[in-house]
């Protein structure tokens, strides 16, 4: 067979193929022509008999009825599925309206540490952060925290090798920051922390902090009450009220604990406060002038405060969540009646 009549043939293979109406009609003129028994193997047969010179003119026009019949062949078929719908299937309708998933949400912990953030921005604080995988020093000993403090026991840290440990708390921020910057100073160090904690309906291996710092001259009790309540405000709504009680932290002298008044009852009682009408927030007090000293700036001069709150159990007061473990699980349809 000639080049021309193999162009020839060529040409009517893909005037078919393009002509044909399913599948099956397309599958037919593969076989014809590219099958084992088809034209193509025929044409090879026929090379030989052929003039040499005529060969590679000959082998060129049979390469490409077997490329561009077998892409045509190919593109049709997928063109041909994508517009039959499978048996039994209602044929595709564009002017259907799309299946609608709203917009995303912000999980309950973000929106707790980005609202913190963004409150605490306007007082002036930036964001500063620090390893989860830290050392003693920074973790203990440098807030103050004696050798036999019952927080470093192997049951309540997670100790990686001798020095080493997953952060409990978000403090150690606080001294990676004094380390490098002079006052004043007015950081807020959101992240996570861990604890050997079973985990139960309110307890969590892994859970998050944020921690504060504002160090300068002549801090007082006083700013830190108000900066407190200000955030209260801010994230629970005005009629909120803050109250401080007398605590203990190695790391603060004097220690306190604050509570913000139920949200739910109002500070009247119910079952979400245990009936006292307050909830406990966080630990917060004037950062002691040991841990200045052991930081080499001066503790007559230098004052400051800090304070350390649980992000998750914020998040459930705010969003009347019960049960710590649904804030991990990625069930999505958690997230759905926190947007209303
Ligand atoms: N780190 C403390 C904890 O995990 C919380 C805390 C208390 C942080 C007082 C502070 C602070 O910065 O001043 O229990």
């Amino acid at each position: 067979m000639k080049a021309s009549e193999i162009r020839a043939m060529k040409d009517a293979a893909l005037a078919e193929a393009r002509a044909a109406g399913s599948a099956d009609v397309l599958e037919s003129i593969r076989v014809k022509v590219l099958g084992r028994k088809g034209l193509l193997p025929e044409i090879m047969k026929g090379l030989k008999d052929a003039a040499p010179s005529e060969r590679p003119e000959i082998g060129l026009a049979a390469n490409e009825l077997k490329v561009q019949l077998q892409a045509l062949i190919d593109s049709r078929k997928a063109e041909l599925s994508r517009a039959a719908p499978a048996a039994g299937k209602a044929p595709f309708d564009p002017s259907l309206p799309g299946s609608w998933r709203g917009p995303g949400l912000r999980h309950p912990l973000s929106y707790v540490i980005e609202e913190t953030v963004r409150i605490f921005a306007r007082l002036g604080f930036t964001v500063a952060d620090g390893p989860d995988i830290e050392t003693d020093y920074y973790n203990f000993d440098a807030l103050n925290t004696p050798p036999d403090h019952p927080s470093r026991d192997e049951s309540d840290t997670f100790w990686l090798e001798p020095g080493r440990l997953l952060r409990t708390q978000t403090s150690p921020v606080q001294i990676r920051v004094m380390e490098k910057a002079k006052p004043p100073i007015r950081i807020i160090a959101p992240g996570r922390c861990y604890r050997r904690d079973t985990t139960d309906a309110t307890h969590s291996a892994n859970f998050h902090q944020i921690e504060g710092l504002y160090v300068d001259r002549e801090v007082s009790m006083a700013d830190l009450k108000s900066d407190i309540s200000f955030f209260a405000g801010q994230l629970m709504g005005p009629g909120v009220r803050v109250r401080f009680r007398p605590h203990f932290f190695p790391f603060t002298e004097p220690s306190v604990e604050y509570d913000f008044s139920c949200h739910v009852c109002g500070g009247s009682g119910c079952r979400v406060c245990k009936q006292s009408g307050w909830i406990e927030i966080s630990g917060a007090g004037m950062v002691d002038p040991r841990v200045f000293s052991k930081l080499g700036m001066d503790p007559e001069t230098t004052t400051g405060y800090a304070f350390g709150m649980g992000v998750e159990r914020i998040a459930m007061i705010k969003f009347g969540i019960t049960d710590i473990r649904l804030l991990y699980e990625g069930d999505v349809r958690f997230l759905e009646p926190l947007s209303s």
